[in-house]
């Protein structure tokens, strides 16, 4: 019977590795792919999942879901070394930590907006992002476009 292959983007840390030693405990004859973009930190959650489960097939994949030139090198590397991938799991993200804006909140105590912004905290929490040097929001990129280009239509 063929090894089903799984590979989990994110697999590193949080819920993605989380995710690995489930699947480990559940199945060890899965052959695991962990797809990290450091290099250091996949080592070590691989031996960590090894050390659990020291007869499991789990290798690294490097790829930094946000950058396109790496997602297709990624998948590139990946359609030659897998006949193909059972499970693909698009875990990797990140999320800023939202951030109280002062001068926002001042201006809105003395505006007729006072009582929704106490509501909802419209306009006084902004979000740090930037543009990736594909010209795309950091957090958009990631979370979202590289893992589509990532997607079983990019890797057939
Ligand atoms: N935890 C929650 O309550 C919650 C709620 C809603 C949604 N989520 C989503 O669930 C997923 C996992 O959450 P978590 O709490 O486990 O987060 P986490 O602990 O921050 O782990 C995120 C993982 O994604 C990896 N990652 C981030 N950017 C990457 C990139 N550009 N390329 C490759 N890998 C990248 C990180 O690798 P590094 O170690 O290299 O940074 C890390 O392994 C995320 O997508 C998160 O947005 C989580």
């Amino acid at each position: 019977m063929m090894r089903k292959v799984v590979v989990v983007t994110g697999a590193n840390s949080g819920i993605g590795l989380a995710l690995c030693e489930r699947l480990l405990s559940y199945d060890d004859q899965i052959r695991l792919c962990l797809g990290c973009r450091n290099l250091q930190r996949a080592e070590a959650a691989r031996t960590a999942l090894l050390s659990s489960h020291p007869t499991a097939d789990v290798s690294v994949l490097l790829v930094d879901v946000g950058k396109v030139t790496s997602v297709v090198r990624a998948a590139k590397e990946l359609k030659e070394r897998y006949k193909k991938v059972d499970y693909l799991y698009l875990n990797a993200g990140i999320m800023p930590n939202p951030q109280l804006s002062f001068r926002a909140f001042i201006k809105g105590l003395f505006s007729r907006n006072v009582i929704n912004m106490f509501a909802t905290a419209e306009g006084i929490l902004t979000q740090k992002d930037r543009i990736t040097e594909d010209g795309l929001q950091e957090v958009f990129e990631t979370n979202v476009f590289g893992h589509f280009m990532l997607s079983p239509k990019h890797l057939s």
